[in-house]
């Protein structure tokens, strides 16, 4: 039987605020509700979901590299070392299939990002709860779509349940 894949949801910057920042734009579902809701969902689907939100990028970074089972302070797997691997022992978590990331203002901005999840390799699904199109001009640029999997924006809280749903039924791994 095949093991539980395992999925990880990334929420960038302020969107820890989703329920009162912005109502007119992000609505008013709380991200608590829409991570209870994942986890339900995933549960559903047989998926493992690992959930993180965080304001700050190189903390991002740190947690793609943890989902490929680096450790920042560890060298990859081949490099000489006395304790072996370069996995990382602290979250025995395993490789993360795929990743749902919503990067929040880092979209934007952030080389960093993008090349943490290319470095890694984890394929991974891009959403945003507003239509960043519809916005202003420098919401229209994205450092990750060109390499996403898919992108989903403008659907609101609804567009985290579709990549949990697409990652779960339709993507080959
Ligand atoms: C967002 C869109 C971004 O432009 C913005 O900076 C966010 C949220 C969205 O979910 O619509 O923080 O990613």
């Amino acid at each position: 039987m095949a093991s539980t894949r395992r999925i990880l949801l990334i929420n960038g910057p302020n969107l820890n605020l989703l329920g009162t920042r912005e109502p007119q734009i992000y609505g008013s579902t709380t991200l608590h509700e829409i991570e209870q809701a994942a986890q339900t969902q995933a549960s559903s689907l047989g998926l493992r979901l690992s959930i993180f939100q965080s304001n700050h990028e190189g903390a991002i970074i740190d947690r793609i590299h943890q989902a490929a089972g680096f450790s920042p302070s560890l060298p990859p797997p081949g490099a000489a070392t006395t304790t072996g691997a370069g996995a990382d022992p602290g979250t025995g978590e395993g490789k993360v299939s795929a990743i749902i990331i919503n990067p929040g203002a880092y979209t934007h901005t952030s080389v960093g990002i993008r090349d943490a999840l290319l470095g890694t390799g984890i394929p991974f699904v891009e959403v945003h709860v507003s239509n960043v199109h519809a916005r202003e001009a420098f919401r229209h640029h994205s450092y990750l779509s060109d390499k996403a999997v898919a992108v989903i924006c403008g659907l609101g809280p609804f567009g985290y349940s579709a990549a949990l749903e697409f990652v779960g039924r339709h993507m080959k791994f």
